[in-house]
């Protein structure tokens, strides 16, 4: 087996933060110590002034996915190539179920999608619309192929929504499977009578997609989850919290001892309704849900990091075109596609606002972005953590880079970036993935096809 060493770097895990070399054997972490001797191995990576950070997991993508009558633009190819450049080396996407239909044929449907294109690791969760007749025995069976985790929606009427009791019957059985059930939490019926109603007075403008999605409908359908959490017994996980009030009702119920997480997205701690007010339609590039809020609320998400009353920052990478996708919402801010862009970036924007903006330490970050949400989706120890046994999942990590993001250089398939124009210190050097170095010095080394489908474990952190 082949022998890599990355040498003089700075180890950065969630736990500690020390002087050491890494010894690659394979697609594992072999050792982990100070001054290995480069005989021991045949390939030398010198990782001076740099950190070795454990390889970063985004658990909320959506690679290839029909929505709002069109479809996110990256796949698995572009999207996992993206990735890759910013220092994410698993994903966790989203396979659906059409209402009506069994799980099997979605998870094989989301397989094929992936399969040859993924350029690394990635698992699925499994969006249930429908629980029907076998819904609950299909629930087992996902978690039984390494899908342990579903998510339901209290948003999208019509589409996506599913009512309590559905929550409430798939929450019972994870008491059983283990699974965790991650949920979208916005009062989907009170936000649909407000959306129409904006329709009729001709308020068609993007800006109305966030003034028809009010906080407290955030807030209450956090409270429902928490209350289902507390009856059934079992986890819950809230995808993409925008606001204060949601995150209070987070906050409150953790102190009490409720088994509920969170996580953020960088839109809502950097971004601000101010975004969808942009002149003519531009505002459509920042339509998704839940909504941008006002400026109050990013200064409370980043307290929630660092207090753990949040737990998690992913992306919500959902990317559709401005000039041939949101355009279909033109006239209509209700039927531009819900969703933005952002899988290759998160690093870098919660790192430079993070970490030099010392909201964040270095070992919170990790934590953040690798190792929790290894914990929370059965994937620790094997990924988000840098130890002997460990996928050699590595990001070297340049701490003084500085970096220009924008639409013209980035490796997303979108003709735009939420971010354009910021400037952040700090971005991925090199890149390993199970060994292989994928990206370097900004040149994609990987290859199309590698990257494996991964079967998580049940009863992950959520439930310890
Ligand atoms: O607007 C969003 N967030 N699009 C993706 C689907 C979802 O709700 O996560
Ligand atoms: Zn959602
Ligand atoms: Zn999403």
């Amino acid at each position: 087996m082949s022998r890599k060493l990355i040498r003089n770097g700075t180890v950065v895990t969630a736990a500690e933060t020390r002087q050491a070399d890494i010894l690659i054997e394979g697609e594992r972490i072999k050792e982990i110590s100070a001054a290995i001797p480069v005989s021991a191995a045949e390939e030398i990576v010198d990782a001076s002034r740099m950190l070795l950070l454990p390889g970063g997991i985004d658990v909320h993508t959506h690679l290839d996915m029909p929505f709002g009558g069109t479809t996110s633009s990256d796949d698995f190819e572009t999207g996992t190539k993206a990735a890759a450049f910013g220092g994410t080396t698993t994903l966790i996407d989203f396979a659906i179920q059409p209402k009506g239909t069994r799980m099997r044929d979605a998870l094989d449907t989301w397989w094929k999608k992936a399969e040859n294109r993924a350029s690394i690791d990635y698992g699925l969760h499994m969006i249930v619309t429908d629980l029907g007749e076998a819904g609950l025995d299909d629930m087992d069976e996902m978690v039984r192929e390494g899908v342990a985790s579903f998510k339901l929606f209290m948003a999208y009427p019509g589409v996506l929504m599913v009512d309590d009791a559905t929550i409430f019957q798939a929450l019972k059985r994870t008491a059983h499977n283990g699974a965790l059930i991650c949920l979208h939490a916005e009062n989907g019926g009170i936000i649909d009578v407000i959306v129409k109603n904006a329709i009729a007075e001709g308020k068609t403008a993007p800006i109305y997609h966030a003034l028809t999605r009010p906080v407290a409908a955030e807030a209450e359908a956090v409270h429902r989850a928490v209350a289902m959490s507390e009856i059934s017994g079992a986890p819950v996980y809230i995808v993409h919290l925008s606001s204060e009030e949601a995150l209070n009702e987070v906050r409150e119920a953790r102190d009490r001892g409720v088994p509920i997480f969170a996580e953020t997205c960088p839109q809502y701690l950097l971004l601000s309704i101010d975004d969808l007010a942009r002149p003519g339609f531009e505002g459509a590039k920042y339509v998704f849900t839940p909504p941008l809020r006002e400026k109050r609320h990013p200064p409370k998400l980043w307290d929630g990091l660092k207090h753990d009353h949040l737990q998690v920052v992913s992306t919500d990478h959902c990317p559709f075109c401005f000039e041939d996708q949101k355009i279909l919402g033109q006239n209509d801010f209700s039927k531009i596609p819900n969703g933005g862009p952002g899988v290759e970036n998160r690093l870098q924007l919660l790192y430079h606002h993070g970490v030099n903006a010392g909201k964040l330490t270095l070992n919170r970050f990790v934590e953040l972005v690798s190792t929790t949400p290894a914990r929370l989706f059965g994937l620790y120890p094997r990924k988000g953590e840098l130890a002997p046994g460990s996928d050699a999942d590595i990001v070297v990590w340049d701490p003084e880079a500085g970096y220009e993001i924008s639409a013209k250089t980035h490796h997303m398939r979108v003709d735009y970036s939420m971010f354009e124009g910021f400037r952040v210190k700090g971005n991925a050097r090199t890149v390993f993935s199970r060994g292989e170095k994928i990206v370097d010095n900004g040149s994609f080394l990987g290859r199309t096809g590698r990257g494996a489908f991964l079967k998580r474990d049940a009863r992950g952190g959520a439930w310890k």
